[in-house]
């Protein structure tokens, strides 16, 4: 039997809680309520190891430009392994609001998108429900193909940089749409169609390769796009859309080459796991000296992070169900790290590793050279206690997108030091999951605000820290 999700109600079930974790969940609350703590505001004693088993489900930048993608099929869609996040109760949100039927599947994370009756939305309907999301720009190519117009709102996400959607419009006015900016937002119209480009990115962006592949498929004639991104989220995305029957080949050299096709049928997909989260946990398994079976996680997608991971200090063990992270004992390592486009170390991995590298012996080095203002959560760590120093200096290449002296582009960390605890506010999505894992480590109680940003990315985090053994008190 499937349940018909409405747009105020696109909560997707939270995963089954483990009894044990679900009575010590209660315990806390109480607690929590007896502090007088909002639902946003969470008390962590920190110092306590985290030991355990959790499961990761679908990759947060997979996950929801899978079901934008729906929008381009003329039957509907089922996406398995989708997580209980915020931002894909966005991106369900808007598409209803398109006239896209969402149900809920008969498995844990397993949405079903019929786009059969994709209408005009309300401009103010979408201005509300865009929230801080990035995915609406990823609306345009599926709309122009679907209804030949469309109006994106403007976008939301993290503020770790300026976040331009240049790339995305040129892509878009090269197949043809016509672009008005208005107050809120953006209009776009294809009077004539959307046909096959030639497109170069002056950049490996994973949102504009996106609107590129979202865009072709369905365009008249051929596609060539030169330097793309190929993170494994985006080919992902590439097997979505070929089981859907477009015809895309990945070329050597970040070339992916499209053949339009006329239409499209809806697809069936397990979306591929959040390396972000997995690395994110493994991170935490290091700093509080713990051992977490991250289950759900696959090795050949974090390789790169994996290597950091042993050189710092840490150990792995890889299964066939999940990558267990433990921190073997003996002292922590330090590592010098520079964050690039894949299979580069991700800039998303730098935040929750950073609470780790406090802990090492000796001075590490981060350089941020993909977004502009990746640094804003070391404040906190440095209010606890860490040793870290920002530059705005750094490595030099006239390639740089981080542009020397401009920017905040170098984090120097030196340890080892204790960290204390203390009151900390969420700055954004990988920092806030950072300051979590610095309340875990740090002696002392925190107490960390804006939780809700961490929502966003993290599918049910307070349960599998029950899981996990952490001790904290918190008011859901
Ligand atoms: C995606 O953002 C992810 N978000 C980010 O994860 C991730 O850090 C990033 O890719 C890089 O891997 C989602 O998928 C929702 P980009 P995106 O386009 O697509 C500049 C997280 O925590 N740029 O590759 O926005 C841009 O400002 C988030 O989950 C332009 O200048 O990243 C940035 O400096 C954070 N003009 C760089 O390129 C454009 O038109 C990389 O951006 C587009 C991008």
């Amino acid at each position: 039997m499937t349940e018909k999700l409405t747009t105020q109600d696109t909560a997707v079930e939270t995963a089954t809680e483990d009894a044990d974790a679900a009575g010590r969940k209660l315990d806390a609350q109480r607690a929590g309520a007896r502090v007088g703590l909002t639902s946003d505001e969470i008390i962590i004693n920190g110092g306590r190891p985290l030991k355990g088993r959790i499961e990761v489900r679908g990759a947060k930048n997979l996950a929801t430009k899978a079901m934008v993608a729906a929008l381009l099929g003329k039957t509907p869609s089922v996406l398995r392994n989708v997580p209980n996040i915020s931002d894909v109760r966005v991106v369900a949100g808007l598409l209803a609001l398109h006239g896209v039927l969402i149900t809920k599947g008969d498995q844990a994370g397993e949405w079903r998108l019929d786009p059969s009756n994709v209408e005009v939305a309300h401009q103010a309907d979408i201005d509300a429900h865009a929230g801080s999301s990035r995915i609406p720009i990823l609306f345009c190519g599926p709309l122009l193909h679907r209804l030949g117009e469309a109006f994106i709102p403007d976008l939301g996400g993290c503020r770790i940089g300026d976040r331009p959607i240049d790339f995305h419009l040129d892509a878009l006015r090269q197949f043809g749409a016509v672009i008005e900016k208005l107050p809120s937002g953006i209009s776009l119209t294809a009077p004539d169609g959307l046909k096959g480009a030639n497109i170069e990115l002056p950049y490996p962006s994973v949102g504009a390769t996106e609107q590129v592949l979202l865009t072709a498929v369905l365009a008249e004639g051929q596609t060539e796009l030169r330097n793309a991104a190929i993170e494994p989220e985006i080919v992902d995305l590439i097997c979505i859309l070929q089981k859907m029957g477009a015809i895309i080949s990945m070329e050597p050299n970040r070339v992916i080459f499209i053949e339009g096709v006329p239409e499209l049928r809806g697809y069936d997909h397990r979306a591929i796991f959040d390396r972000n989260e997995a690395a994110s946990w493994a991170a935490a398994a290091l700093a509080t000296k713990g051992d977490i079976f991250v289950g759900g996680v696959e090795q050949e997608e974090m390789m790169t992070f994996l290597n950091v991971f042993r050189k710092v200090g840490g150990d792995f063990d890889v299964h066939d169900d999940g990558i267990r992270f433990w921190h073997p004992g003996g002292e922590l390592k330090p590592v010098v790290i520079e964050t690039d486009v894949h299979p580069g170390f991700m800039t998303d991995w730098q935040q929750p590793l950073v609470v780790a590298l406090t802990l090492a012996q000796g001075e590490s080095t981060i350089h941020e050279t993909v977004y502009e203002n990746r640094f804003g959560f070391t404040d906190a760590l440095v209010k606890m206690g860490a040793d870290i120093v920002v530059y705005k200096e750094g490595l030099h290449d006239e390639n740089r997108r981080v542009k020397r002296r401009e920017f905040e582009q170098a984090a120097v960390i030196t340890g080892p030091v204790h960290l204390r605890g203390a009151d900390i506010e969420v700055p954004d999505l990988r920092g806030g999951f950072s300051h979590l894992i610095a309340a875990l480590t740090a002696e002392g109680q925190s107490k960390v605000t804006n939780l809700g940003i961490i929502s966003r990315g993290y599918e049910n985090f307070i349960e599998k820290l029950h899981l996990l053994g952490a001790d904290f008190v918190y008011e859901s």
